[in-house]
């Protein structure tokens, strides 16, 4: 496997083995140079906006206040203890979506998004733990990381935000920018500014299973087929009414055990429901999309790119796309599978492209899911 620059002197496969959803680790300049991609200006303006997800966490006279995005005004950056936190910050620009990307090493599947947090001096969002892996890689200024393994992982009641009523921290660091620390999930952990500073959090997704399990349950009405209805030719008189019948049950059960999932659904739900944007993203659709003839000449020179919003997942046969499944045939499959992988695909591979593909792919440009290169 190709050797992660994030790591450092870590490979991808010793971390995952030694590190990854087992415990923590600190890599000193894991991205050397590190700069903020983001002005604080630039991502004030994220926060004002409809179709961004951001909160305001500030901690005034030792009481703990969260506001839900978007965010038109801010306190003054000279006042001290708040925290800007602005999340899928990868979906609005491309150095933010190129530096997500260093963390492919692991997969589009688990990725979820890079958050961006701005804090005063002193800021921080409290003694938490989150349910999900998380890399903090600090962007500018310091922060102090304080980290514990504690078991005890109740909350103090009646908080705006999940705060610890116990932080046992054991370790301390201070990260300077390019540093970046990687938590498993449900490791309690306290970030606190010191100065201004900003801090990107790479963040995974773990679906839990209630969740999955009632996304499946929706996808597979779709696909009931049940045929027939309810009889009872043996039926005898009621002396009992209102009772519900032993062979009414044992006839519905046998037709409800009829109802099964294949491997072949759980992967086409499954692509399908990781594939699907989150629910605040709009696609950025060209507002005068040229002809297809022109788009198509312009993609044969130019090659296509995935848009920063597009996520594209594939399985066996399945080509999942922005929440819906494709099945192209296996030349046209191979291309977009290399379309996923790479995010991109050159002039040459366009040229690969069934008609079928083209008349897709050209859809796809002016949906806003796909661009020229
Ligand atoms: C932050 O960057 O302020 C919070 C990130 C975290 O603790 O998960
Ligand atoms: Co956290």
């Amino acid at each position: 496997m190709k050797k992660s620059s994030v790591l450092g002197a870590i490979s991808p496969a010793e971390f995952l083995k030694k590190y990854w959803q087992k415990k923590p680790l600190l890599i000193r300049q894991a991205v050397p140079g590190m700069q903020a991609l983001l002005s604080r200006e630039a991502l004030f303006a994220l926060a004002a906006r409809e179709d961004v997800e951001s909160r305001l966490i500030t901690n005034f006279r030792r009481q703990w206040k969260m506001a839900q995005g978007p965010l038109q005004t801010l306190p003054s950056s000279s006042q001290k203890n708040w925290t800007l936190l602005v999340q899928g910050a990868n979906l609005h620009d491309d150095a933010v979506d190129q530096l997500m990307h260093q963390f492919r090493f692991l997969p589009d599947a688990r990725l979820d998004d890079l958050m961006i947090s701005y804090a005063t001096d002193q800021g921080g969002v409290g003694a938490h733990f989150d349910s999900y892996d998380v890399f903090l890689l600090q962007a500018h200024g310091q922060r102090r990381w304080r980290i514990g393994a504690q078991k005890d992982l109740s909350l103090k009641p009646d908080m705006p935000l999940k705060i610890l009523r116990e932080f046992i921290p054991q370790q301390e660091f201070v990260l300077e920018p390019g540093d970046m620390l990687y938590l498993p999930p449900h490791y309690a952990h306290e970030g606190v500014a010191i100065g201004e500073c900003m801090t990107y959090s790479i963040g995974f997704r773990a679906p839990s299973w209630q969740e999955l399990g009632e996304a499946f349950l929706n996808f597979m009405a779709d696909s009931v087929a049940l045929p027939g209805r309810y009889s009872d030719p043996e039926l005898g008189p009621s002396a009992q009414p209102a009772k519900i019948g032993d062979s009414m049950i044992s006839s519905v059960s046998r037709e409800l055990n009829k109802l099964s999932s294949t491997p072949e659904d759980i992967a086409i739900f499954l692509g399908e429901y990781l594939s699907e944007p989150k629910a605040s993203v709009i696609f950025d659709y060209p507002e005068k999309p040229m002809t297809a003839a022109r788009f198509q000449a312009a993609a044969l020179k130019r090659g296509l790119r995935l848009t920063r919003k597009s996520r594209l997942l594939y399985r066996n046969k399945y080509i999942f796309m922005n929440g819906e499944s494709f099945q192209p045939g296996s030349s046209d499959k191979r291309l977009l599978q290399q379309l996923g992988d790479q995010r991109a695909l050159a002039a040459d591979r366009v040229a690969a492209c069934s008609s079928d593909l083209n008349e897709s792919l050209y859809q796809w440009y002016c949906d806003g899911w796909l661009e020229l290169a």
